[in-house]
């Protein structure tokens, strides 16, 4: 393409990642499957080893044409210098955080993150000798009081997991480089698809996602995205690479593919979950909602100032706590909503949680309400469908 004008984001999502080297001729990018990548000449063995890290085919796990088109995209919709790409999200959280840590550093956590990634500094960083500190979602500018002079990464998940909190990442931002410029600053990014929240814009370093979610679409892939800006990208490429963290080229083209609708499914999700969102404040057997594009849902005002849409996926509370009786009639009996982990693709999903299980993964945090806590992903079937479905279900638990 030549001299671009600024592009709106359904635009972008259609271009991105489709110059004529990545397509040759067709729409699309060409699926190079490949480990070995052929030199013709010495000097383009020579000239390849030089630029390996810098888009030139080199070998198989530093990336192909169709992995690099993913990697170009993702750059463009995020605002990065660089996307590395993993085999899946949690691989994606695990080395983005490995490649800034050692032993004896600290690191930042906000206590409502995804539980393997708790997990994953609880149980694996932890015996390597990195501590970790937990923070309330809604701490705001008072995380400086929490940052030790060897706290080398915070790391935010915005919504927070399954109880949805979104942070003031401004504020979070502001205090942290203002007592520790050089730490590295790291969302989970994957509801707002990295595109309804521009992480770096707002002085995140990297932006974190399972892509599995959303920018897949349909339930039937996996893969991880870290998009970072300059100052951390040569160390998080590096680290990616020397972990042997790749993607196959099958599954980047299935996720470039799904960038293409994005946006159409975004909107989508948008106006059927925040429909069924309202339905469900007003039901007398809710207790509350948690979904961040409704008024009241914590951190509501963060999310109308700072994001530029919603997505799916959000929570509610029944007023009861459901005995397993009560949840056995209440889950094994929609017909639209499959129970299944994993969210961001076509179809509904919902999940259970009961208080006491969601105490257990908020280190030092708390849980505050006792009913039967229902997680939806809210996809792209009729929303009168999924309303009725939902109203069956509350009459098999009146
Ligand atoms: C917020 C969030 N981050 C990361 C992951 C991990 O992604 P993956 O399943 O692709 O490893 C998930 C998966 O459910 C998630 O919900």
């Amino acid at each position: 393409m030549s001299e671009k004008h600024p592009q709106q984001l359904e635009t972008a999502l259609v271009h991105a990642g489709r110059s004529k080297r990545y397509t040759q001729g067709s729409v699309n990018s060409v699926i190079q499957r490949a480990s070995s990548l052929v030199f013709d000449t010495v000097e383009a063995k020579k000239h390849a080893t030089r630029n390996r890290a810098k888009g030139e085919l080199f070998y198989g796990r530093r990336g192909t044409l169709t992995h690099f088109s993913l990697q170009d995209a993702m750059c463009e919709l995020e605002g990065g210098a660089g996307c590395a790409l993993f085999p899946c999200g949690a691989a994606a959280v695990a080395n983005s955080i490995l490649a800034f840590v050692e032993q004896g550093d600290h690191i930042l956590v906000t206590n409502t993150a995804y539980e393997p990634t708790q997990d994953f500094c609880s149980k694996i960083l932890a015996k390597m000798g990195i501590t970790t500190g937990w923070f309330d979602p809604l701490i705001g500018a008072d995380i400086a009081a929490l940052v030790q002079p060897n706290t080398r990464v915070v790391f935010l998940e915005s919504p927070g997991s399954i109880t949805m909190e979104v942070h003031d990442v401004p504020a979070i931002v502001a205090a942290v480089r203002s007592v520790a410029p050089d730490a590295i600053i790291m969302m989970d990014n994957t509801w707002a698809a990295g595109v309804l929240f521009k992480a770096l814009e707002f002085g995140i370093d990297i932006s974190i996602q399972a892509a599995t979610k959303y920018l897949i679409g349909h339930s039937d892939g996996m893969i991880g995205t870290a998009v970072s800006n300059a100052r951390c990208w040569d160390q998080l490429r590096e680290n990616a690479y020397l972990m042997g963290q790749m993607v196959d080229a099958d599954t980047a083209y299935m996720t470039s593919r799904g960038l293409r609708t994005l946006s159409v499914r975004l909107r989508q999700h948008h106006e059927s979950s925040l429909r069924i969102a309202g339905w469900l404040a007003k039901h007398p057997q809710v207790e509350r909602v948690n979904h961040p594009a409704l008024p009241g849902s914590k951190g509501h005002a963060f999310w109308q100032r700072d994001f530029t849409g919603s997505s799916g996926l959000f929570s509610f509370v029944l007023k009861k706590r459901l005995n397993d009786a009560e949840l056995a009639a209440y889950l094994d009996n929609f017909s639209l909503f499959s129970m299944a982990y994993s969210w961001g693709g076509f179809e509904s999903l919902i999940l259970p949680n009961q208080p006491e299980q969601l105490a257990a993964i908020r280190p030092q945090g708390e849980v505050d309400f006792s009913g039967t806590l229902i997680r939806l992903h809210v996809g792209l079937e009729n929303v009168d469908d999924l309303i009725a479905d939902l109203a069956a279900g509350f009459e098999r638990i009146a």
